[in-house]
């Protein structure tokens, strides 16, 4: 069930260059089952900045969940000032994430994060291994001081790091490390920007492709059309899908990115 509550921060620090993780409380946690669904953030106080920003949910936890956001714009420089024990006002959890029942135990998934794709990888990683899939994750950033969640995901499984400029890791991009990879993946599931999720999709690296599209969003629960995109059957006209409501999780081939 969506709901909306006033949620208390737990935490609220920078983890790598303009990147904040933000832990809060509240009952809506009991409402989260999948990793890959988001929650509608109002980053101020007040009708300025008037829309909320969607942020993916990066932990479940026991009576709180973790997001993670970019510092960039008004909005969230006004979440990035706030402090424990202040409260935010959420929206969720909303969207379909990730579909962790196609993957076996004993079968390898490869996770694909770019950027702020990379969160609902942790909800993911921690998700698929509990239920004894192979998980190997490859992220990528655009340079050293970018890069976060290395460690932690690391606790279910290998890590490979790539950077644009070369600063750490591998240079290059994500899809350089799944080229290049010695375990063959059953499944991949990948969130990033639009580029990485098209070359990920046009490579069929596994039988079985998720991709968690990054849209601009309006209302959040499918009422303002604002993420429409269209279908690989009909690229012009209807039927169409709502990121927000029918994704942000679509199947490679189901939707034109
Ligand atoms: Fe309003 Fe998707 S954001 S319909």
């Amino acid at each position: 069930m969506i709901r909306q509550e006033n949620c208390k921060i737990v935490s609220n620090r920078q983890i790598a260059d303009n990147i904040f993780e933000l832990v809060l409380a509240g009952e809506l946690s009991s409402e989260m089952k999948q990793a890959g669904q988001f929650v509608h953030v109002k980053v101020a106080d007040g009708l300025d900045p008037l829309l909320r920003r969607p942020i993916s949910i990066a932990s479940i936890n026991d009576g709180s969940f973790t997001i993670i956001y970019r510092r960039q714009g008004k909005g969230t420089s006004l979440l990035a000032e706030k402090s424990t024990g202040m409260t935010v006002d959420v929206l969720g959890p909303l969207g379909n994430g990730f579909p962790v029942d196609e993957a076996e135990p004993g079968q390898t998934a490869v996770l694909v994060g770019g950027g702020v794709g990379v969160p609902p990888m942790y909800e993911l990683a921690k998700q698929l291994a509990r239920k004894g899939v192979n998980v190997v994750s490859i992220i990528g950033f655009q340079s050293f001081e970018s890069v976060f969640y290395e460690k932690e995901l690391s606790e279910f499984g290998e890590v490979f790091v790539a950077t644009v400029d070369g600063s750490y890791g591998r240079t290059g991009f994500v899809t350089d490390i799944l080229e290049g990879l010695e375990v063959q993946a059953d499944i991949v599931f990948a969130c990033g920007p639009t580029p990485m999720l098209r070359s990920i999709e046009n490579g069929q690296y596994a039988q079985k492709t998720y991709l968690s599209l990054e849209e601009r969003m309006g209302c959040g629960i499918g009422a303002c059309f604002a993420c429409v995109c269209h279908t690989k059957d009909d690229p012009k006209g209807l039927p169409y899908k709502k990121v927000c409501s029918d994704g942000p999780v679509f199947q490679a081939g189901e939707v034109v990115i």
